[in-house]
């Protein structure tokens, strides 16, 4: 019994990812385009696995109400397809291997990363959980392989999915992201400031995504003029950022902003906070994600940061983060 109390206390396994925000070429990122990401530490999801002597796996994710055996759900569930993914074969056998009996498994997750508004809390959820599993049954695995379980669960619940959110959060650094190539990650020249505005209104990027590609089918030329126009801006960014000239990111803040909004990706309360930011002093802003809803991010000098953020809040942001891109 002492045994078993002690190897109960030694098998609790914690995991933590951060949250993101992509800075430019959202959306023709799905297209092939190059988009910059960069981790935001502020905001994390966080996971414990610990044996428990009840046979069954145990899920307690608060945030989203959620408690519940892993049988009980659903195979597609977010978190339990991650679950099945990291463990191919029943995980109780793992345990009985551990000589842990016929016990079980409690997994607990947290996060304060608002959901479905741009900030990658669905990846940094599976990320944080893929590697407190592993790390649990003491099996080492790579940002790399982290990377690639976390993009298959993308795929299963986004559809089209670039893959720049689990690149972002498995690295845990800035990237110049393109579909299927290696990962890049970039410098920055000089520390700048960003502000994060959330609308607090929840827009599941898989519709906005399927909307720009209907529109793409319908009228493709327009839409590779905007992807390419958005590409070149990325391009600026990250040259701009590489040679410590980050104060050139607002005029292609607001330029990206503008091809968003050509991509029907904007909306009315994204428009108030980016010209809020602006009207701040905020050097150029735009909207961040999927759109439609979630976040908007506006650069501003560090002594402005906090009246930008003021703005925002009196604009009708439901928060605001002020994250400094190091
Ligand atoms: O809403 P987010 O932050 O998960 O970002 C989605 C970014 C898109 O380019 C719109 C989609 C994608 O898969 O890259």
């Amino acid at each position: 019994m002492g045994n078993r109390r002690i190897s109960h206390l030694l098998s609790l396994v914690k995991s933590s990812a951060h949250g993101k925000i992509i800075l430019f070429g959202e959306h023709a990122v799905v297209y092939n385009r190059p988009a910059l990401a960069v981790p935001v530490t502020q905001v994390h999801a966080d996971v414990e696995v610990s044996e428990s002597p009840r046979a069954g796996i145990f899920i307690d994710a608060p945030n989203i109400d959620l408690h519940a055996e892993l049988n009980s759900l659903p195979a597609d569930h977010p978190i339990a397809s991650v679950i099945l993914k990291v463990f191919p074969h029943p995980l109780p056998l793992s345990l009985r291997e551990r000589g842990w009996g016929e016990g079980g498994l409690n997994i607990s997750i947290t996060s304060t990363i608002p959901v479905a508004s741009g900030l990658g809390s669905g990846a940094a959820v599976s990320i944080a959980l893929i590697r407190a599993l592993s790390s649990f049954l003491s099996r080492p695995i790579t940002d790399s392989e982290v990377n690639s379980i976390a993009f298959e669960i993308e795929k299963f619940h986004h559809g089209t999915p670039s893959g720049i959110d689990n690149t972002v959060i498995a690295y845990n650094k800035p990237v110049y992201f393109i579909k299927g190539q290696p990962i890049e990650t970039f410098k920055t020249g000089k520390p700048f400031t960003i502000v994060i505005g959330d609308t607090g209104i929840s827009a599941p990027t898989k519709e906005s995504v399927g909307d720009v590609r209907r529109l793409w089918l319908r009228d493709t030329n327009t839409f590779e003029n905007y992807f390419n126009e958005i590409a070149q801006i990325a391009l600026i960014a990250r040259r701009s950022i590489e040679s410590g000239r980050p104060e050139l990111l607002g005029e292609l803040m607001d330029q990206n902003h503008a091809l968003l909004q050509c991509l029907t990706v904007s909306s009315p309360e994204l428009d108030k906070l980016v010209k809020a930011a602006r009207n701040a002093g905020a050097l150029g802003a735009k909207l961040s994600g999927g759109g439609r809803g979630g976040n908007m991010i506006a650069l501003a000098e560090q002594a402005q940061a906090e009246s930008v953020a003021q703005a925002l809040m009196s604009a009708g942001a439901k928060r605001t983060i002020i994250t400094e891109i190091t």
